[in-house]
């Protein structure tokens, strides 16, 4: 939802005759929707119904949500999962394994090593990915939109798609945004274009081109879709990408992260100038490399923080990260509310002059607390709380 866009042909008003100008065949609308019929939405045209089906059918296919329950220790802590642990391979409509989970947001990470020969369709929210490897390209009944290493995807709730990569060696921070995801409403003007202090600008996002390369006639008829975390399986009577035209603002994108404008204060500035999308109950922030701040006895380093009212999961991309040791690409931390966090322990001095920072990272921060999954508990590294352990002088306990 970035602003209008249309692709093809369309007629002059929505809900007319159009027709095929050779053939005469009538082309048929489809509407797509969000907030039943007040919110944001796309008009598309296809040479077929797009509610004509051959079967729908459950499905064992596809991803899991698996809450780790009691299983999980309650225990307030900082904590670390390495993804790097969990398994590779498959198509993306498999391979997608859920991390950490709220009512709002379910974060994962996905490692196929497979095009999708099926399309997906998620029902329970917009799907924004981060890639941190790989490339290729969104084939959706919008058109076809190309992404690369460090792009961000947003692919609307319900939108027909499937990802198809370049390569066998992909990895994708998934944030599944269960409220909607949004511009933040602070980039935008009463008009709603994106304002001059903004992040980034309309010219930033790539968006679909239609007919772009997908081969409408060869697609798969097959449509693999998730709603309340049950699969369904449908075979349509045609092809999905079957659109002529199309007009709207719901629409896949893709967005380079390198694209984020970062800012620099004389002093540290929050958090909150990293953030880059936001959607309901949850915020996500980028980490690009920058200027620090220009003050001559300004500290670079995020000062310690009790943030009370947030849960915060960063997935580290590339790069020194100022404030951690130890903590490589691949790696997610998730610092719950209620445990004061912050630098490791030196970072916070030896921070001190430096005058720019490499960091790559994204960060999601949550206002309902996150749940973790058996997936996540199977890749925690359980010393990472420790890491802030010291030991007093003179004694022989060790404090946190
Ligand atoms: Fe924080």
């Amino acid at each position: 939802m970035i602003d209008r866009w249309t692709q093809g042909s369309i007629p002059e008003k929505p809900h007319t005759v159009f027709r095929d100008p050779k053939s005469g065949a009538i082309f048929y609308e489809e509407c797509f929707t969000r907030m039943g019929f007040d919110g944001p939405y796309s008009i598309l045209y296809h040479r077929r119904p797009p509610t004509q089906e051959v079967s729908t059918e459950s499905a064992e296919r596809g991803f899991r949500l698996r809450p780790a329950g009691a299983a999980d220790p309650a225990a307030l802590r900082r904590r670390l999962f390495d993804s790097d642990r969990l398994a590779a391979g498959g198509a993306l409509i498999d391979a997608r394994t859920p991390l950490l989970f709220n009512a709002d947001v379910v974060i994962s990470v996905s490692r196929p090593s497979e095009s999708d020969s099926a399309f997906f369709v998620n029902g329970d929210g917009d799907d924004v990915y981060f890639v941190e490897a790989g490339s290729g390209r969104i084939e959706s009944p919008f058109g076809t939109v190309p992404f690369r290493k460090h792009d961000y995807l947003v692919i609307p709730k319900g939108c027909i798609h499937r990802l198809l990569f370049d390569g066998p060696a992909n990895r994708l921070f998934g944030i599944e945004c269960r409220r909607g995801f949004h511009v933040p409403a602070q980039f935008r003007n009463d008009a709603g274009q994106l304002k001059m202090d903004a992040a980034y600008t309309h010219r930033d996002f790539v968006r679909p081109t239609l007919p772009g390369t997908a081969d409408t006639e060869s697609a798969p008829r097959e449509v693999f879709a998730k709603k309340d975390d049950a699969w369904t399986r449908r075979v349509l009577a045609g092809s999905p990408l079957d659109v002529v035209g199309w007009d709207g603002y719901v629409y896949p994108v893709a967005f380079p992260i390198s694209k984020f404008q970062p800012k620099t204060g004389m002093i540290h500035l929050p958090p909150t100038i990293h953030i880059t999308f936001a959607s309901g109950g949850a915020v996500i922030c980028s980490f690009v490399p920058r200027v620090t701040d220009t003050h001559p006895n300004a500290i670079p380093c995020p000062y310690p923080h009790s943030s009370v009212d947030c849960d915060e999961v960063i997935f580290y991309v590339d790069g020194n990260f100022t404030s951690r040791r130890g903590v490589g690409p691949g790696a997610i931390s998730f610092h719950p509310a209620g445990v004061p966090h912050g630098p490791h322990p030196g970072a916070y001095e030896a921070s001190i002059g430096a005058k720019s920072t490499k960091e790559l990272a994204v960060m999601i921060d949550t206002f309902a607390p996150l749940r973790a999954t058996a997936e996540a508990l199977a890749v925690e590294s359980p010393e990472y709380h420790d890491s802030w352990k010291i030991r007093v002088e003179g004694s022989t306990t060790e404090i946190t």
